[in-house]
C-alpha cells in the first residue's frame, strides 16, 4: 500500500484580519500539537508574514490563495511567486473555482501558473471539479480530465508528483451539501488514474477532497483509499473545528 502523509487544509478565502490569524494560530497549535498531517493555512496575502512567524518551529506549513504566472511586470494587483517564496510560503492554491468563476482563472494561465509555483520551489495545490449541470449531464470524469490535462501540460511528468490536488465539486462547495464519500473517493481515483496516464508516479500524490467539509464528515472522507486530506473552507474558520478535521485524518 503506499503510504501517503495526510494533507489538511485550511483555505480561509477572504477571511481574517492579521489580529484575527494571530488569534487563530495561537489557538490552533496546541491542539494539533501531535498530528502527523501535513497541516496547510492558506491566509489572505496580507495575513500571510503573520502566520508564517508564528508557525516557525511547528508542523505546520502556508500556502497563498493565488499568484500570477509571470515573475514580474505590469499586472496590477497580483503577486508571483517569487514574491511568496520570499515570504517562506511554502504552496499556493491555484485553480479555486471561485478564482475561475468569478475572477476569470483560465486553464491557459493555470498551465503556466503551476510550474511558475514548482519553479519557485513552491507546492501547488490545483484544484479541479465540476458543476452541478456537469454532474448531472454525467461530464464530470470529462471535466475534471480536461482540467488535468490543461492546466498540468507544461508539468515535466517527473515533477507531478509534487503537485497537490484538490477534487472540489462545486456544487458542495459552500453549500452545506458534501458529496458522498463514493462519490469523492470515485472522483479522486479517477483523478490519479488520469495522473498515472501522464506518466505521472500517481501512488505519490496527495489528493484531496474539498466541499463542505466539517468535523462531522471528516472521518469518512479521509478514511476513502484515495483521498489523501481535505481543503476546507468555512469550517477552517474556526480553530476548534479545523482541529478536529485535522484529527480526524490520525
Ligand atoms: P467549503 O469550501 O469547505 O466552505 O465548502 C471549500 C473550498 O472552497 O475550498
Amino acid at each position: 500500500m503506499p503510504s501517503r502523509t495526510p494533507y489538511i487544509a485550511a483555505n480561509w478565502k477572504m477571511h481574517k484580519t492579521v489580529a484575527e490569524a494571530g488569534e487563530f494560530v495561537d489557538a490552533l497549535l496546541p491542539q494539533i500539537a501531535a498530528t502527523q498531517s501535513d497541516v496547510v493555512i492558506c491566509p489572505p496575502f496580507t495575513a500571510l508574514t503573520p502566520v508564517v512567524e508564528r508557525r516557525y518551529g511547528t508542523a505546520v506549513k502556508v500556502a497563498a490563495q493565488n499568484m500570477h504566472e509571470e515573475d514580474s511586470g505590469a499586472f496590477t494587483g497580483e503577486v508571483s511567486a517569487a514574491m511568496l517564496a520570499e515570504l517562506d510560503v511554502e504552496a499556493v492554491v491555484l485553480g479555486h473555482s471561485e478564482r475561475r468563476q468569478l475572477f476569470g482563472e483560465t486553464d491557459e494561465a493555470l498551465a503556466r501558473k503551476v510550474p511558475a509555483a514548482l519553479a519557485a520551489g513552491l507546492e501547488p495545490i490545483l484544484c479541479v471539479g465540476e458543476t452541478e449541470e456537469a454532474r448531472d449531464a454525467e461530464r464530470t470524469k470529462a471535466v475534471l480530465e480536461r482540467q488535468l490535462q490543461a492546466d498540468l501540460a507544461e508539468v515535466e511528468d517527473a515533477k507531478l508528483s509534487g503537485v497537490v490536488i484538490a477534487y472540489e465539486p462545486i456544487w458542495a462547495i459552500g453549500t452545506g451539501r458534501t458529496a458522498t464519500p463514493e462519490q469523492a473517493q470515485e472522483a479522486c481515483a479517477f483523478i490519479r488514474d488520469v495522473l498515472r496516464e501522464r506518466g505521472a508516479a500517481a501512488d505519490d500524490v496527495r489528493i484531496l477532497y474539498g466541499g463542505s467539509v466539517k468535523p462531522a464528515n471528516a472521518a469518512e472522507l479521509l478514511g476513502q483509499p484515495d483521498i489523501d486530506g481535505a481543503l476546507v473552507g468555512g469550517a477552517s474558520l474556526d480553530p476548534g473545528d479545523f482541529a478536529a478535521i485535522v484529527k480526524a485524518a490520525g
